[in-house]
């Protein structure tokens, strides 16, 4: 018999401009994995109405993403790229997995408690968001879940859900592992290396978005929060934050390794570092930034790709559907 091909799933917000983490912390491992396994990528346009959203700006962002994802290099023909909503089988199963998730398992969740602080008014979708991620992901029997650092609890939950759904219904889905790199695991924001660079963070010269001009990245760079040494190593120390993540930057668009980046700065000052980090993504976003522009201007052929990755993905979704509702005792319609 020949071994089952691994699958690998993930899923991406359309909640704004993609910003330089969500590219190396997860598309460009998602774009290195096409060809050997089967990947499905998802715009989880759901996820993001768990905070409010204004239906104009939704529509746009979910199409806009879809062209970033295609100018990334995210490649239709070897990965299937939806959007969640086109298939009803993920809401759906999220309602089931609810009924065997205990509430006290999602009021532990990081990230509900930071965002639901944010809110005047908690949406109950917002503490289910992480069942809807698990639904996202055992619909397709995945294996692997390549994402960057802050979506690991949320992988965590997944695997726990689906054991729980094991033990009490007999095996159904399988187990997955979340896939995080040691690099890029969380690039942090340019003004403050303590906190996560994120796309919900308007402040200029926090995020480096993937369509910002030459000029603004420029820009951003040359403010990046430091420190007052001189090395430009890799390091832990939580003090040397800002010089580490521009490091790690460089070290995953140049694919040089650790020591000869080390060498390579060696006697320079933090002044150079930072031109060469800005030099090096000016050139790894200008075909992305291009690539955006031109599928922009064809927005039928998005579409037709959108809806093939769709039917592809419901192909696989529905009939896990109706093994997990035959297993759990619903009498399934002739
Ligand atoms: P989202 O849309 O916030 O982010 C998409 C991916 O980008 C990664 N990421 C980062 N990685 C490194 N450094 C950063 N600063 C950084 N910022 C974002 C995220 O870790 C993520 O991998 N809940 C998910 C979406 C989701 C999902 C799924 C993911 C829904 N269903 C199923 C995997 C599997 C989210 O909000 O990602």
């Amino acid at each position: 018999m020949t071994p089952r091909k691994v699958r690998v799933f993930s899923g991406i917000q359309p909640s704004g401009m993609l910003q330089l983490g969500n590219y190396l912390g997860a598309i460009q491992q998602w774009v290195a994995g096409q060809g050997e396994k089967i990947n499905f990528i998802c715009i989880v346009d759901l996820h993001t109405i768990t905070v409010p959203q204004e239906p104009a700006v939704l529509r746009r962002q979910t199409r806009e993403l879809a062209a970033l994802l295609i100018a990334c290099g995210i490649d239709p023909q070897q990965t299937t790229l939806f959007v969640q909503s086109h298939v009803r089988a993920h809401a759906e199963c999220c309602w089931l997995l609810n009924c065997v998730t205990p509430l006290g398992w999602l009021e532990r969740m990081t990230q509900y408690k930071t965002k639901a602080a944010r809110q005047e008014s908690v949406l109950t979708g917002l503490l289910d968001y992480p069942v809807l991620q698990a639904a996202d992901i055992l619909l397709y029997d995945t294996d692997e879940v390549p994402v960057g650092e802050d979506q690991k609890q949320h992988i965590e939950l997944t695997r726990d859900i689906a054991q729980r759904f094991n033990g009490i219904y007999g095996e159904t889905f399988v187990i997955p592992r979340p896939v995080i790199r040691e690099s890029g695991a969380r690039i942090m924001g340019l003004n403050d290396p303590t906190a996560k660079m994120s796309k919900s963070d308007p402040t200029r010269g926090h995020a480096i978005r993937l369509t910002d001009s030459p000029d603004e990245i420029r820009w951003a760079f040359k403010r990046a929060v430091t420190d007052a040494g001189r090395e430009i190593r890799f390091s832990d120390d939580p003090a040397r934050a800002g010089v580490n993540n521009l490091l790690q930057i460089y070290e995953l668009l140049s694919g040089l390794s650790r020591p000869a980046i080390e060498a390579h700065f060696e006697g320079k000052g933090y002044g150079a570092l930072k031109s060469e980090v800005a030099e090096i993504v000016i050139e790894a976003l200008r075909p992305i930034r291009e690539g955006f522009e031109r599928l922009m201007q064809e927005p039928a052929e998005l579409d037709r790709i959108l809806a093939i990755g769709a039917d592809q993905a419901r192909a696989v979704a529905e009939p896990k559907l109706v093994q997990v509702k035959e297993r759990m005792g619903f009498v399934l319609p002739t």
